[in-house]
């Protein structure tokens, strides 16, 4: 049997999009308990995970010139230039909360509900130019090497963690990878909506199809 899906609606429709490609990747209640499953082992973890995302981030000069604009709920020192911006920065640990809250709120969601899926949503939509003023304007191929380095730490803390039985990692292991993948096309979708706004407004005809995105 071929099940129906509607190409314009996976574009328009967030929970529609989540709910196509969780039954594609078969993610489903059983994933989302592996994940909550996995929170407290990661739990203690998070800040050595965090430095190490943030300190990867800062060996790079393309990818640490991000971190030197300055954002906009910080109230601390902000170098306009790179004059010892470090990952021990007082903003540096802010942000490094940031990243904390993301991964604690991921492993812990009991109910993929909307307000949910919005929040996978925006934080892949804030790194595009999507997002007015909060833009960060990142190019996607930082995100996808980021994804794979994250995914890769957490797999490392699973296989270390010696009190989780066997099929208990084989299930945690595939949940992880089925979120990343998730994630990764929520981050996905916006760069698509970047790339497809801007052929637009460089085509000086009549667009046939409407390219606004519509879930934030
Ligand atoms: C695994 C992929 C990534 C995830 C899950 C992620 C997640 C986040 C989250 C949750 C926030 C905070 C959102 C908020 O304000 O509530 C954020 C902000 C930010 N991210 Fe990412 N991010 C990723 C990749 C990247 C990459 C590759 C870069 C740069 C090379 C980057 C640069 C930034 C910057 C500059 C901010 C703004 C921080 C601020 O305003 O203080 N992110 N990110």
């Amino acid at each position: 049997m071929v099940e129906h899906i509607d190409g314009n609606r996976l574009q328009s429709d967030l929970r529609y999009r989540f709910d196509y490609l969780s039954k594609f990747l078969n993610f489903n209640s059983d994933d989302i308990a592996m994940l909550n499953t996995f929170a407290p082992i990661v739990f203690p973890l998070i800040p050595v995970l965090s430095d190490a995302v943030y300190r990867k981030l800062f060996s790079f000069d393309i990818t640490k010139q991000y971190f030197l604009i300055r954002n906009d709920g910080f109230q601390g020192f902000m170098p306009k230039k790179d004059c010892g911006l470090t990952v021990d920065s007082a903003q540096m640990t802010f942000r490094k909360d940031m990243l904390s809250v993301y991964l604690k709120r991921v492993l812990t969601q009991t109910d993929w509900n909307d307000t949910f899926l919005q929040f996978l949503s925006q934080v892949g939509k804030m790194h595009t130019s999507q997002s007015g003023s909060t833009s960060i304007n990142v190019d996607y191929i930082h995100i996808n090497a980021l994804l794979g380095f994250l995914e890769h730490l957490l797999i490392d803390v699973l296989f270390n963690a010696d009190s989780v039985d066997e099929q208990t990692k084989r299930g945690i292991l595939m949940a992880v990878n089925k979120f990343f993948w998730i994630q990764n096309d929520f981050f996905t979708m916006h760069y698509l909506m970047s790339l497809k706004d801007n052929s637009t407004s460089d085509n000086t005809k009549e667009p046939t199809k409407t390219s606004k995105c519509c879930w934030i």
